[in-house]
């Protein structure tokens, strides 16, 4: 019984985390990137805002690097032992229930990367978080369509995410609701993916 009650616990923590910081994390994120799209200046200005925040090292580790790789590694978890077979529901949420684990799989992968050549390159002296840093990267063909893909995952994987967390958290309980709920999420993935997407035109071609 205890067992459960920590399984009850655990999951409810990794859905959480995906929405409180994370999400919240994700948007603010590609919003303020999204600045590259007025000049390179109001671009650099903006991240630069974010990489001098007072204790940013602090706010990092605890609103997202910990954050982040507890839901990612619950994440793992569920989706290789989750059962796909879930007849109770109809073709289109089974559909949605795979897809948020292979997104979230891919998701992983991108977002490891991403932190790599950027974050962590910074921190080891070897880069400046620039609007250079991101247009040397993003100029490369692939490395373009790789981040195309990666930040369409994500924002999947997020907005699909919002669906499934109104019902873990019980709110969105009746049909009507959770239909509702359904459009609700479409438009934020629409909304996001374009700013995300967006953004990554202006770094590749400069429009
Ligand atoms: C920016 C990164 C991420 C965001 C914003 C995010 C967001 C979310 C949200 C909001 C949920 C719904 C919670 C719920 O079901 O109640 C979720 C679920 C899930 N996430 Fe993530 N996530 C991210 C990264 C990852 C990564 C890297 C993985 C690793 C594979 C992952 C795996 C999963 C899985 C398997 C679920 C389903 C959990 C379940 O059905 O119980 N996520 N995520």
């Amino acid at each position: 019984m205890a067992d459960q009650h920590r399984e009850f616990f655990y999951r409810r923590l990794h859905s959480l985390l995906g929405v409180v910081p994370i999400g919240i994390f994700l948007v603010q994120h590609l919003v303020v990137n999204h600045f590259a799209v007025y000049g390179e200046e109001s671009f650099n200005r903006a991240a630069g805002f974010m990489a001098n925040l007072p204790f940013v090292i602090v706010l990092e580790i605890f609103i997202i690097f910990l954050p982040i790789l507890y839901h990612a590694v619950l994440g793992v978890y569920i989706a290789f032992t989750a059962k796909n077979n879930t007849s109770r529901f109809g073709f289109f949420r089974n559909w949605m229930f795979k897809l948020q684990r292979i997104t979230g799989i891919i998701t992983l992968i991108f977002i490891v990367w991403h932190v790599w050549e950027t974050r962590v390159q910074v921190g080891l002296g070897n880069a400046e978080v620039n609007y250079s840093l991101m247009e040397g990267i993003l100029t490369n063909p692939f490395m373009f369509w790789f981040y195309i893909v990666g930040i369409i995952s994500t924002v999947f994987h997020f907005a699909n995410g919002l669906w499934s967390f109104l019902v873990s958290w019980g709110i969105t309980q009746t049909p009507k609701s959770q239909k509702i709920a359904t459009y609700a999420v479409i438009v934020v993935f629409l909304v996001v993916s374009y700013i995300g997407v967006r953004t990554l035109i202006q770094f590749a071609y400069g429009v």
